[in-house]
């Protein structure tokens, strides 16, 4: 299955001191890499979704402080003729340049999850010598990518065991191979069932307003020959209605301690549909996507973008009266009680929910 991806959603140009992403601003039309070198043009890519999805958010931010590491022990070592290492200083300039990647999105928590994984090998490296301390960073994120990668087939396995074959199925945004290393989370189980030949028939919500059902799970689905049907968000209960839809598999960007999720924009309503017509609404989310210290939904940070995003983008001219105020929030929270079942890489979770337990 590996041979479907054929390339690197997210990666390190170690020799080039560069984080490597495929625009997702430009697909599917263009398919073009960025090098990305300094830290506020990582900070960019990620606020202006070029990189995008919630664990490509963290192994992107994993990538891009262990090149911020560099770049400061470089300066260190300069000023200090090459003689000290100053890890005190080094710890302070590293903090602060994790906590401005982290500035990038708000809801995603997986950004700060990969952020504190790496503040965390730092923790563990007084006394070690620069080469080592960047060697112990290199190391822990692309072990956060591989995590990404094993954790998506566990839960796609763990997906799958819910479905038979032909079934219909409905995602809302891109929790695909395109926002995360492989596979992606709540597209998993359609890309493993398409290998067993489950012949599964995938329709992908547009996703307004910025199109990521369209541009890009429509395309990497179709692309990997998956029977995809493209539909604007406000068809899903009509397909619903006429019986086409089994399944509703979404990826999701926080899980609250009570089971609230929030995800891109638009999920709530699709899971009060599916709701109305008695069809399973499944959550996949690594376990990493659980943040135990927010009790419920409505403490989860929710990002307001620009109101151009609604008015503008993607028409050829503007499609709204100037001036016209727009409510934008990129992310809603669907309530547990309008989720049959938060599937992770550790099991298949229901009501009430109860993730203490977990490790
Ligand atoms: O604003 P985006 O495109 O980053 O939003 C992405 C989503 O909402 C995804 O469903 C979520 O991050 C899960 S990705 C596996």
């Amino acid at each position: 299955m590996k041979d479907r991806f054929d390339f690197e959603v997210v990666d390190l140009d170690d020799a080039d001191s560069a984080l490597v992403i495929i625009d997702q601003t430009k697909l599917p039309n263009v398919t073009e890499f960025l090098h990305l070198h300094s830290q506020t043009e990582i900070w960019d890519a990620i606020y202006r979704l070029q990189v995008r999805g919630a664990p490509a958010i963290g192994v992107a931010a994993a990538f891009g402080i262990y090149l911020a590491a560099k770049e400061i022990i470089s300066e260190l070592k300069k000023a200090s003729d090459g003689k000290n290492f100053e890890f005190i200083e080094f710890s302070d300039r590293f903090k602060k340049a994790s906590d401005y990647l982290n500035s990038s999105r708000p809801t995603a928590v997986n950004l700060s999850w990969a952020l504190k994984r790496m503040g965390t090998v730092v923790s563990t490296c007084k006394g070690d010598s620069p080469d080592e301390v960047i060697s112990k960073l290199k190391a822990e994120a692309y072990a956060i990518k591989q995590l990404d990668e094993d954790t998506n087939l566990a839960i796609g396995e763990n997906a799958l065991s819910l479905l038979s074959p032909c079934m219909g199925l409905l995602t809302h945004c891109n929790a695909g191979f395109l926002a995360t290393t492989r596979y992606g989370t709540a597209t998993a189980a359609m890309y493993l069932g398409q290998e067993r030949g489950y012949g599964f028939h995938v329709y992908c919500d547009e996703t307004r307003p910025l199109l990521q059902g369209a541009r890009l799970t429509a395309w990497e689905l179709s692309r990997s020959g998956i029977q995809t049907t493209l539909l604007c968000d406000n068809m899903a209960p009509s397909l619903m209605r006429e019986g086409k839809i089994d399944a509703v598999f979404v990826g999701c960007d926080r899980v609250a301690a009570n089971g609230d999720t929030a995800n891109k924009i638009g999920t709530s309503y699709v899971a009060l549909a599916a709701a109305r017509f008695g069809i399973p609404f499944y959550v996949c989310a690594p376990s990493s996507t659980i943040d135990g210290s927010i009790p419920n939904g409505e403490a989860i940070p929710i990002e307001q973008r620009d109101g151009s995003e609604v008015t503008e983008s993607w028409y050829e001219r503007r499609m709204a009266p100037e001036g016209i105020d727009v409510y934008n929030p990129a992310f809603d929270v669907t309530p547990a009680s309008d989720i049959t079942a938060i599937i992770t890489e550790k099991g298949i979770f229901r009501g009430p929910y109860d993730f203490t337990q977990m490790n």
